[in-house]
Order: structure tokens, then sequence, then C-alpha cells
């Protein structure tokens, strides 16, 4: 019998461990005996409660106990060993005739019984053997039931840490975006100032334009009104003189009239259409660079605005359509259509008519559905594919380093899309002249 109270449990597990306990010497030797010839190591006490101290303090695989023993009886050691080594298989050995004995030891527990003298040795070591394998399942399932635990566990502390290490990833992502959107923010409103600003250039660009446009048409009438003015007055200065030296005839007199009555009607004439030019100005430039809204009869102020802008347009013949029997009064903001009239009559004299060739241009006006929709068309020599889809991008021109900002045709999408709350669409192809097409509600 050794002890094997200090072995570690894996090599507990290869030798395997009995403990039997009965009172009667020759017996308790006997089963010492054959069990250890099969390969256990044995323990071995003469009463329960010895039984149950070796029991608590070597930790058998297995305990066979006697029934009736002094001290404490079998039936009590069995008790005991339930509560205190449950895993422990506990194998009855009774005496003949104690059947009862054996019925109530079951009942508490025990995992079989052996009846004593033994006379079948393989009886033993079958009963020894299944009691072994049921500690060995057993103590699998604990394993197992460990390890499963421990995986668990091992899992739980993975994911906690993914958990947390998500939750910083989180953070940072959140703190991210909050940058992000307060740059942006701030990208944004820069933008939105650079526009106004560029729409605020634009205005004084086109006012640039009409001022320069006026300023020729001026040039004309005054200049013809001064020649006449200044022959008039050579002619009067020779009247007076030869009034006053008497020399004056009656056919100098009558060609005096005549010239006097010839020069006032064509400064007359001359002045007026200074006058009317100057009124059509006056009205457009104020426009410009008031944000005011009014009512207006948009017909007459696409007039206004297309007059003002004839002496930039030369040869060009400029038409404009209605139907007459619609009433063209809008309220609305008339500065906007000055810019966008201006902008495309720009556009077709640089772009389209740039060989020099005169061209045509047409203006249309329509109202349908509470609608106004202004076509204007010229048929100079059109767009490739690649313009036509680029045309209302900011800066973007064909003409870059030749004056071209790239910002008419953007702005004037803004002003429709933004203040009027309309569309355009450009239609154009290489030498089928362009079209757009203004659309937008008349009641803001
Ligand atoms: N009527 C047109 N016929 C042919 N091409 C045109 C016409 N209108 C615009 N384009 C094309 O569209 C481009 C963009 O026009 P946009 O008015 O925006 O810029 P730009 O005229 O080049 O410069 P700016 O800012 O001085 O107006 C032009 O460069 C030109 O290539
Ligand atoms: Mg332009």
């Amino acid at each position: 019998m050794n002890n094997i109270g200090d072995l570690t449990l894996s090599e507990k597990q290869t030798i395997q461990t009995i403990l039997i306990v009965d009172d009667e010497d020759i017996v308790r030797q006997s089963f010492c005996d054959q069990l250890e010839d099969l390969g256990y190591q044995v323990y071995a006490a003469n009463n329960g409660k010895a039984g149950l101290s070796l029991a608590l303090e070597k930790m058998p695989d297995i305990i066979l106990t006697d029934l009736r023993m002094p001290l404490m009886s079998g039936i009590e050691l069995l008790e005991q060993c339930v509560q205190l080594l449950a895993d422990t298989p506990v194998i009855v050995i009774s005496g003949a005739g104690l059947i009862e004995d054996v019925v109530q030891a079951l009942h508490l527990g025990a995992f079989d019984y052996i009846s004593k003298p033994v006379r079948d040795p393989n009886l033993l070591k079958a009963t020894v053997s299944r009691a072994m394998q049921q500690v060995s399942l057993h103590r699998q399932n604990k394993n197992y039931q460990l390890h499963l635990e421990q995986m668990v566990e091992q899992r739980t502390t993975q994911l906690r840490e993914t958990n947390s290490q998500l939750e910083l990833h989180k953070h940072s992502l959140e703190k991210l975006v909050d940058e992000r959107t307060k740059e942006l923010v701030l990208v944004i409103d820069n933008l939105n100032q650079t526009q106004q600003q560029l729409i605020d250039a634009e205005k004084m660009a086109s006012l640039g334009r009409l001022v320069a446009g006026i300023s020729h048409e001026l040039n004309t009438p005054l200049g013809i009104c001064l020649t006449f003015i200044s022959s008039l007055e050579e002619k009067l200065t020779s009247f007076q003189r030869a009034f006053y030296s008497g020399e004056l005839r009656r056919e100098d007199f009558a060609s005096f009239l005549q010239s006097a009555r010839e020069t006032s009607s064509i400064v007359t004439s001359h002045l007026t259409q200074a006058s009317e030019l100057v009124q059509d100005f006056k009205m457009v430039s104020v426009d410009v660079s008031s944000e005011k809204k009014r009512e207006f009869d948009l017909v007459e102020y696409v007039k206004n605005v297309l007059n003002s802008l004839k002496g930039e347009m030369l040869e060009t013949k400029i038409s404009i359509e209605y139907d007459r029997e619609n009433d063209f009064g809008i309220e609305s903001y008339p500065g906007l259509f000055t810019q966008i009239i201006t902008n495309l009559v720009m556009n077709s004299l640089t772009h389209a008519f740039a060989s020099g060739v005169a061209g045509a241009i047409k203006v249309e006006l329509k109202i349908a559905q509470k609608m106004m929709t202004i076509i204007y068309q010229d048929d100079g020599r059109g767009m490739t594919a690649d313009t036509r889809m680029q045309v209302f991008e900011p800066f973007f021109t064909t003409t870059r380093g030749n004056g071209g900002s790239g910002l008419g045709m953007n702005i004037l999408y803004n002003l429709v899309v933004n203040n009027l709350s309309g569309t355009v669409e450009c239609h154009s192809e290489i030498n089928l002249g362009t079209k757009f097409v203004i659309q937008f509600p008349l009641s803001q």
C-alpha cells in the first residue's frame, strides 16, 4: 500500500486508487490482495470512522465498504461520502442475508454492491472497473465543463477587450467626424461668401458692360449734334457779319434759315435718340445695383436691356417675339434679368459670333400655366458636347487667357435656380447655334 497523497493529478489519474473499509482483517486483506493484483493502489481501514478520515485525506477514486462495523457503520460512511465526496462511487460489501441493508445503501446512493465472501474474482473486477469507468467519465465531463467555462471566460475577456477598443475607435471617429464637419462648415461658409463676392463682382461687370455700350451709343448722336451745331455757329458768324455790314442779301438770309432749320431738326432727332438711351440706361442700371422687387413688364424690360447693349452688337440682328395677348407684367427683381440677358448676349457676341460673321439672336417670351419661359437663341457656331455639359460649371471657360473667367453661365444658373426658383437648360450643337431655355414660376 503506497502513500500517493503527494502525487500530481495526472499521475493520480494514471494510477487508480481504491479505499477498502472492513473490520474483518481476513476479508480486508483478501480484497487488498485481489485489487492490488488487478493493478490498483489500495488503502485500507478497519472501521467507518477511520475509513472516512482516510477517504478525505487520500481522495481515492472509489470506496469499497463493509456495512456492519464498529464505531461507524458502512451506511453512515456512505451518507458522509455522498455529502463530502459526491463524485466518488461507493461499492458496499454485504454479508449473506443482509439484503435490506443493501437496498437501503442503494437508496442512499451506493454505486453497486458485492456479496462476501467473493467467490468469483471476475465479479469484483467487473464491478470495480465499471465504477472506475464512471469515475473517468465523470472526470472527463468535469474537465470538459471546466474547459468550456475557461473558453467562455477567455472569449468574454476577448470580447470585452474588442468592445472597449471599438468604443475607443468610435470615440475617435466621432471626434474626427466632428472636426471634419466643423472644417466643412467653414469651407461652405467661405464658399458662400466667395460666391456672393463673385455675384457682386459680376453685377459690377455687367454694369460696366452697360456703361461701355451706352457711351458708344451716346457718342454717335452727340458727335453728330456737335458737328451740326459747330457748322451752324460758323454760318451764324458770317450771317451776323453780313447783317451788320449791310451786305446781307435776301438769298443769304433764306439759305441761313434753311441751314438753321435742318440743323435744328437733325439735332432734335439725335438728342431725342440720346435721351431715350439715357432713359433705358437709367432704368436698367438702377436695377442692376439694387435688389428691389417691383412690378414691371418683362417684354419692355428685355427690350430695354437689348437696346442698351446695341452698341456692342454692331451688325448682329436682334428679334424679340412674344404673344401680344398675354400680360407680361411680373413682380420680381428686374436687375436679375439685366444680368441674365447681358450674360447671354455677351456670350453670343464673344463665343458664337467670334469669327466676326454677323449673326442673329432671337428672344422669345411665353407664359403658360403660371410659368414664364424665356427662350434665348443664337445661330452662331454652337458648342461641343463637352462644353455643353460643363457650361454652367463655375470657372469653366474656353477662352481662358482671353478675358473669360467662366462665371457668366454659372451666375446665370444661380440666379435662375436660386433667385427665381426656376430651371435652365442649354441645347447646343457645333455649327447649329445655341439655345437656352429658362423657366420660372410667376408667383413666388
Ligand atoms: N452662345 C454661345 N455659343 C457658343 N459657346 C458658348 C455660348 N455661351 C457660352 N459658351 C461656352 O460656354 C463657356 C462658359 O461660358 P461662361 O459665360 O460661363 O464663361 P465665359 O464667357 O468664358 O467667361 P465670362 O465669365 O467672362 O462670362 C464659354 O467659355 C463658351 O465656350
Ligand atoms: Mg460669358
